[in-house]
């Protein structure tokens, strides 16, 4: 087999190395968006006259026959060919002849390998947002579902605060939307043509960049030939914004872990995103959830690998950056699962709104509360809080909870605790009256989920 690169060449590579070197058992993904590159390319040779237009459409016809062969699994993969891009360009010589070998004229595997990545990125990152959408609206869904399920809300894993469930639920919602106005960032900087480039230096050839660009839509070209080709910023933003949105899922299956247990009880997952155990007849143990949490340190390897290929990095190629492609398809694929699987979790999941209405009348999470009606009848908000103290140590030695004791109890405490306590401390008013901007209240969760339906909405 003759390589590309034969001329210079008396002797073959090493069977180790051509191994060792080859890239093609995982770019092979890229073919796609090779051809498209090619196909831009070869066009913008013919219109520029730098090859003839006989050539030029003798090689989009031979791109469009490859395209075709790869999609049939018909193509015939040759790993001495080293990369998808050698193995595409040998194939169209052999299928079209010589008029194969110019589609390589004013170009190197620099810029086209610069491209292709651009381009797939491009792609993959509007298919994640599709992704982060879907489960967006799952939980929109489960929470307009449950607009007056009343739960306790955690700090530090200690009851805290009566919360909505649907505010609980939307919290996840807005982490994603932030999740979506990252990777739309992410991808206007993957919106860049490097192509034209050349090795580095450009090319003597008078190419037209912003023609090749506007064919692949790229809304613009890269200003240094030198950056275009060893740029991989756009790589390491992907997997940044990958790396937070699979902390996300990471945390809301946290959660789910620990709901679904039994001293939580707040939810039940549904047989079909669940398994069971080989020795213990009565388990149903949240997987999925577990091993979204687990792929997160997949994802936070890839940003680490990828950061750390490039730091050694002098201007401008070098085949370190062939290291970029496993880590970009690993975290892509991770994150796509995850998304489609905690987006199924969550449509499906039984919440036991009985046990969460139950365990806030069995805390101390109207406390805040029971301050707070002090402080309004004019005792300083430190006092209060002092008082409300005193009042749940009482309440945990005698083995009650504050809307168990009677008032003269409470009054012992303080005498401006009044009948109309026990309506202030209710689980439902404690929600009830926080209606502060972005609160628990119903009335603002209520403009949340508009808000999030809005936004879901004028994605579709
Ligand atoms: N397989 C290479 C990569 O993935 C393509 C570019 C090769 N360029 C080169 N000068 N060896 O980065």
């Amino acid at each position: 087999m003759t390589k590309l690169w034969g001329g210079r060449f008396t002797k073959a590579a090493d069977k180790t190395v051509e191994g060792f070197t080859s890239s093609l058992a995982f770019d092979r993904r890229l073919y796609k968006q090779d051809i498209r590159g090619s196909v831009a390319h070869a066009r913008m040779l013919g219109r520029q006259k730098i090859i003839s237009a006989d050539d030029a459409a003798a090689i989009e016809q031979g791109l469009t026959e490859i395209l075709a062969e790869i999609e049939a699994g018909d193509f015939p993969f040759r790993r001495e060919y080293e990369d998808i891009h050698l193995n595409i360009e040998k194939r169209l010589i052999e299928k079209i002849g010589p008029a194969g070998g110019r589609l390589h004229t004013a170009r190197s595997r620099n810029d086209q390998v610069a491209t292709d990545v651009h381009l797939w990125v491009k792609d993959e990152t509007a298919a994640v947002q599709a992704l982060v959408s879907d489960l967006q609206g799952a939980l929109v869904d489960r929470a307009a579902e449950h607009k007056d399920v009343i739960m306790p809300g955690y700090t530090h894993l200690q009851r805290a605060q009566p919360i909505l469930l649907a505010h609980h639920l939307l919290a996840y919602f807005w982490m994603l939307e932030r999740d979506q106005g990252r990777l739309a960032d992410t991808r206007k900087r993957a919106d860049i043509s490097p192509l034209g480039a050349g090795a580095m230096a450009g090319t003597t050839f008078p190419i037209d960049r912003a023609f090749t660009a506007q064919e692949l839509g790229f809304a613009a070209v890269y200003p240094n030939s030198m950056d275009a080709v060893s740029d991989r910023d756009f790589i390491l933003e992907f997997l940044a914004a990958a790396a937070i949105c699979q902390m996300h899922l990471s945390r809301l299956c946290e959660e789910l872990v620990n709901w679904s247990s039994t001293e939580f009880g707040f939810v039940e997952m549904d047989d079909s995103y669940s398994t069971g155990s080989s020795i213990m007849p009565q388990k149903k143990n949240p997987d999925v959830a577990e091993i979204v949490r687990g792929k997160t340190g997949r994802i936070y390897g890839d940003l680490m690998a990828l950061l750390t290929v490039l730091k050694g990095i002098p201007l401008t190629y070098h085949s370190d950056l062939q290291e970029d492609k496993e880590r970009l398809f690993d975290a892509v694929d991770t994150l796509k699962a995850c998304l489609t699987v905690t987006a199924g979790m969550v449509a499906t999941l039984k919440f036991n709104t009985g046990r969460m209405a139950k365990a806030v009348r069995q805390d101390f999470s109207n406390a805040t509360d029971l301050a707070d009606y002090l402080a309004k009848r004019g005792l300083p908000f430190r006092e209060a809080h002092e008082v409300v103290g005193k009042l749940v140590l009482h309440c945990i030695q005698a083995g009650k909870f504050l809307a168990g004791c009677d008032l003269a109890e409470l009054q012992r405490f303080s005498s401006l605790i009044g009948e109309d306590v026990y309506h202030a401390i209710a689980p439902e008013t404690c929600v009830e009256l926080r209606t502060s901007q972005g609160g628990t209240g119903p009335a603002e969760v209520e403009a949340q989920l508009t808000m999030a339906a809005t936004i879901i909405s004028a994605r579709m």
